[in-house]
Order: structure tokens, then sequence, then C-alpha cells
């Protein structure tokens, strides 16, 4: 009897709250918050040239691209960059400056940098964001002439070292080179290492291992990470090259 009556009151609680929410939609025009990028700046993607050299990029990102995909300014540019995403969270980082930004739905991050050399910049999203999260790219070019020299995304895969893979996929979004553990393990010392799995178990980090979790990130999570890396559609040819250049980071 006392469970029918608490069920009762429950339910008319239950009622009055959600009657309170609608009336204060109807009444006072109150909104429930949503990801909040139809309003401004958040849906604005564009450069503004706001003087000689001086550029403000308005990034918008969303699964699985930022928008503007491809900005060009002359060498010596200061850029401001303001990013706000369309739905979750992602990651904004500009590979090779120390532009690395949080995207959080419903703010707008900043940070501002200086492209002192010419080069096509690869900026890259490195918040795991969902199946095309390693897709999610777009580009800087930072050139006179309309035309940059790509420095960090290897041109021809035959001329690139290791070094230059692991840049050109952005590894070092996740795995640094120092030491450090960030949101994968460091690359440092990790060759012949002695790996303890989330599952308890142990393994060594052979060339076999090495491989296989570029191929299968999460068949061998490391204990302490999350199992958050996607495949790496990267050619054998190449992985072996990655392999080789871990090889040597003691
Ligand atoms: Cu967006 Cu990962």
């Amino acid at each position: 009897m006392l469970e029918k009556k608490i069920l009762i009151a429950a339910s008319i609680f239950a009622v009055a709250l959600f009657g309170v929410i609608a009336l204060s939609v109807r009444l006072f025009g109150i909104d429930l918050p949503t990801c909040l990028t139809d309003v401004r700046p958040f849906k604005d993607a564009k450069v503004i040239e706001q003087g000689p050299k001086r550029y403000e990029i308005h990034y918008v990102a969303g699964m699985w691209k930022f928008e503007p995909a491809d900005v060009t300014m002359p060498p010596g540019s200061t850029a401001d960059v303001y990013v706000a995403s369309a739905d979750v969270t992602h990651g904004l980082q500009i590979v090779g400056t120390n532009v690395n930004l949080e995207v959080v739905p419903g703010s707008v991050n900043f940070a501002r940098v200086k492209f002192d050399q010419p080069g096509d910049y690869l900026v890259v999203c490195n918040e795991y964001c969902g199946m095309q999260h390693h897709n999610m790219a777009a580009h800087i070019h930072v050139s006179d002439k309309g035309v940059a020299p790509a420095i960090l995304p290897a041109a021809a895969a035959a001329q690139s070292s290791g070094s230059d893979l692991v840049a050109k996929y952005a590894c070092t979004a996740c795995h640094s080179l120092d030491g450090s553990p960030m949101t994968g393990p460091t690359f440092k010392g990790l060759y012949g290492s002695k790996r303890i799995l989330a599952d308890g178990m142990s393994v060594t980090a052979d060339e076999a291992y090495l491989i296989e979790s570029i191929d299968k990130p999460v068949a061998k999570v490391v204990k302490g990470f999350d199992p958050v890396m996607p495949p790496m559609p990267i050619p054998p040819n190449e992985v072996r090259q990655i392999v080789e250049y871990l090889e040597t980071l003691k």
C-alpha cells in the first residue's frame, strides 16, 4: 500500500517537473541547451585577413572534417585560431607548431601561432571522435606562391624515412618521443621492452608486436591506456619503415 502511494507521488512529481519545463519554454522562451552551433561565432567557418600577415581562422570541427579545409597565407604570418565543435568533442593540433586545442561542444577555444617557415602544415584531430577520426584533417599552406613545399606530410612514400612517416600519420599526436605518456605510450625505449597488457599478460615489444599494434591497435593494449587508437591504413612497406624507425628510439 505504501509503495503504491510513493509511486503515485513520484509520478505526480515527474509530471509536475516536466510541466514546469514545458511551461518555462512556452512562457519565458527559455531554450534547452543544444550543441550550440547555430549562434555566432560558433557557426562561422572562415578566414579573415585582419591586416598584412595578420589572419584569423575560425574553424568548425565536425564529424569528420575541419572547415575551412584549406587555408593559405604568406610566411611570417600570425594566425589567431578559433575553433568550435558542431557535434562531439574533437581535438585540433597543427602538426609542427605548439597549437594543440581541445574542441569542446558549446565553447570556442583559441590559440595564436606564427608561421615563419613556409610549408604545408597538417591540421589533425587528436581526440578520438568515431569511425573516421583518423581521416579528420585540414591544411594550412604557408607560401608566397600558392603552392607550398610539403614539409610535414611526406610527398613520396618511397623517399620518406620512418620519422617522416610518423609525422605524416601524426603518430606523435598521441605518442611522445621523449618518454612522457600521452594518450598512448611513449615511443622512446619502446622497442624490445616488456609490456604489461590490460589483461595482465605481458609481451615483448618486438617487430611483430609493433606491426600488429599499428595494424590492429586494440589487439594488445598496454595496461593504463584506453583502447582508443583507430586501425591505421598504412601500406606494409611504410609500416616496416616506421617500425625500423621506432627501433632506433632507445
Ligand atoms: Cu575529430 Cu577525432
